[in-house]
Formats: C-alpha cells, structure tokens, sequence
C-alpha cells in the first residue's frame, strides 16, 4: 500500500515533529534546526521519513550555503552542482543556483527555473542523484510554486497488465539543450552528451518499492523505448508520462525565503510551475543533491549508459 497510513500528525522518538501533507506523497517536518549536526539517530529518522513520504519540507531554516551542503552530507557523498554547471558560487562547487536572474541574462528572458517540465534529477546520468535538496531565498510576491509526484504510487495504480509491459521496457533518457545557441552552457551540453537507457520501473535500492521512473524532462527529447517503432514509443510513453504525473500522486508546495525541500530523486519526479516568468520577479533558490547509485529494473538488469560518465560526489 502507498498510502500514507499515519495519524494526520506524528510526533516520532525524538524531537521531530512530522506532519503529512497529501495522501500519497509530502510531509512537513518540524523541531529541527538545519544548520545543527544532527545526532544519528534523527539522521536516521529523516531518512525513514525521506523513504516513506518521498518530499520533505522544513520552513524558516536560515541556513546559507555552507550549511546546506553540511546538512545534506549527513546524507551521503554530495555531488558538484551540476554535470553542466559552470559557475557555481565562489567557494561551493555543490550549489546550484536555480537563478531567474541568469535565465534573463542567458536566453534574454525571465524564467523563474531552468526547467518547466516534469522530471526527476539528471536522469540522463548512468547514476542520477539519490536526493535533492532545494533551499529558497528570493521569491515572487505569488507564483513559482513546485510540485512533487510520487511515482511508487503511479505504478501501483497501474492495471496489472500495463504495469508488466511497464517492468520489461527501457527508456532513452538524454539531456536536451536548454541553453541559448552558441552559449557556454550549450558547448557544456554537447560535449558532456549524456544518454542512458533506464529500465522504466526502478526498484528502490532502500524500500524494495517499484517506481514509474519515466522523467518526461529527459524522455520527451528522444522518445525512444528500445525495441519499439517511434509511434510506439511516443503513445506509450505519453501513456506512462500522464500516469506518473496524476494529480492525485502529487504535492504542490508554496516556498518563503528558508524553506527548504528535500526530495528523494528515486521515487519522484517533480515539476517548477511556470505561472511567474512573465510577472518579472526575481526567483532564486539553491539546489545540492547526493550521489546516486545504477538503477536496476525489477528482474536485476541496470541501466545501460549510452554516452557520458558516471556523477559521484565526496
Ligand atoms: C529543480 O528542478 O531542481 C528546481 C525546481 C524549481 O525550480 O522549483
């Protein structure tokens, strides 16, 4: 059973205090304060609470950079920002900016994030990222929301039969240049060409749970599941696309400045809502994310990298 089967609010074995926010997917976490180490045993329990609601939310952390890359690394080894970041800020290689500000620069106008469809984390790596985690600074006044989708729930909800076709395809996942022609970043792109196939359900190294791991952002490019015509393809995957992203999978979370978003990147998919860029406010938050291993399908098989290299962290 996905469901979130607990009381509207529990207060766990330590000071935690772990609210669910939907009925599949999102709890807000309270009692802790980010920029502390944490005693191991509430490591763990973040952890736990990670697994079982996929997205965690803390707000009002004032927490900056060197604390955000600290508390992630309670988590596992922390990657450079990005495969294709070339300026992150000075002293912290693990921060990605996620900068509206850049995007006017870079493409001459204001989007409030780098990427306006669902995805999960860089699933174009042979290896994408066990976890993200997200911190707000500047934000518009409304709008610039994101929301979550909890895949473990889109496969259960699958029809049998189509959870079975599901199990025993792998899908082309590859980064489209969302870069301006000619750019830095778009020479980053090409030369760095990361292309993998996945299996398209995922079983969670930690839980043992199956999940729809379809990423739209990096399987709309190709739209390529080996073995199958190009039609084929495109009306599967819009199939499954639309299966992963129900609303009823998902979670839709409103920032203020130091709230922080923490999400596990082999269960979810996750969407920037595209409902500010034209209103002209600046929307700036910061991303970390942790080392991830091989996705392995149902019957072992693991992903087959295609192009590129493996992303580890320290
Ligand atoms: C991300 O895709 O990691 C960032 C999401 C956002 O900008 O809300």
């Amino acid at each position: 059973m996905t469901e979130i089967q607990d009381k509207p609010r529990t207060t766990s074995s330590s000071s935690l205090d772990i609210a669910p926010v939907t009925g599949y997917i999102g709890a807000q976490i309270g009692g802790v304060d980010l920029r502390e180490a944490q005693p191991a045993a509430v490591v763990d329990e973040i952890q736990d609470a990670l697994h079982k609601y996929k997205v965690l939310f803390f707000r009002d952390q004032q927490i900056g950079h060197a604390e955000q890359v600290a508390f992630a690394r309670q988590f596992g080894a922390v990657t450079p920002a990005h495969p294709h970041e070339e300026n992150p800020p000075e002293g912290f290689p693990e921060i990605l900016p996620i900068d509206s500000r850049r995007y006017e620069q870079n493409l001459g106008r204001k989007r409030t994030s780098y990427d306006h469809s669902w995805h999960t984390d860089v699933t174009a790596l042979v290896n994408p990222p066990a976890a993200s985690i997200l911190r707000a600074d500047i934000l518009p006044p409304y709008g610039g929301d994101t929301a979550w989708t909890n895949l473990v729930a889109a496969y259960e909800g699958l029809p049998r039969q189509l959870r079975e076709l599901a199990d025993a395809i792998d899908i082309k996942h590859q980064f489209a240049p969302r870069a301006a022609e000619g750019s830095e970043r778009a020479r980053k792109v090409a030369e760095t060409n990361l292309v993998t196939f996945h299996p398209a359900v995922r079983v969670h190294p930690v839980t043992g749970e199956r999940a729809l791991f379809v990423s739209p952002g990096f399987t709309r490019g190709a739209r390529e599941i080996r073995g199958f015509s190009p039609e084929q393809s495109e009306k599967i995957l819009s199939l499954l696309w639309a299966e992963a992203t129900r609303v009823e999978y998902t979670v839709r979370f409103r920032w203020a400045p130091g709230s922080v978003a923490f999400w596990d990147n082999r269960a979810t998919a996750h969407l920037a809502i595209a409902d500010a860029g034209h209103l002209g406010h600046d929307r700036v938050l910061y991303r970390v994310t942790l080392e991830g291993d091989v996705p392995r399908g149902v019957d072992g098989r693991e992903s087959e990298l295609i192009s590129g290299t493996p992303f580890y962290g320290s």
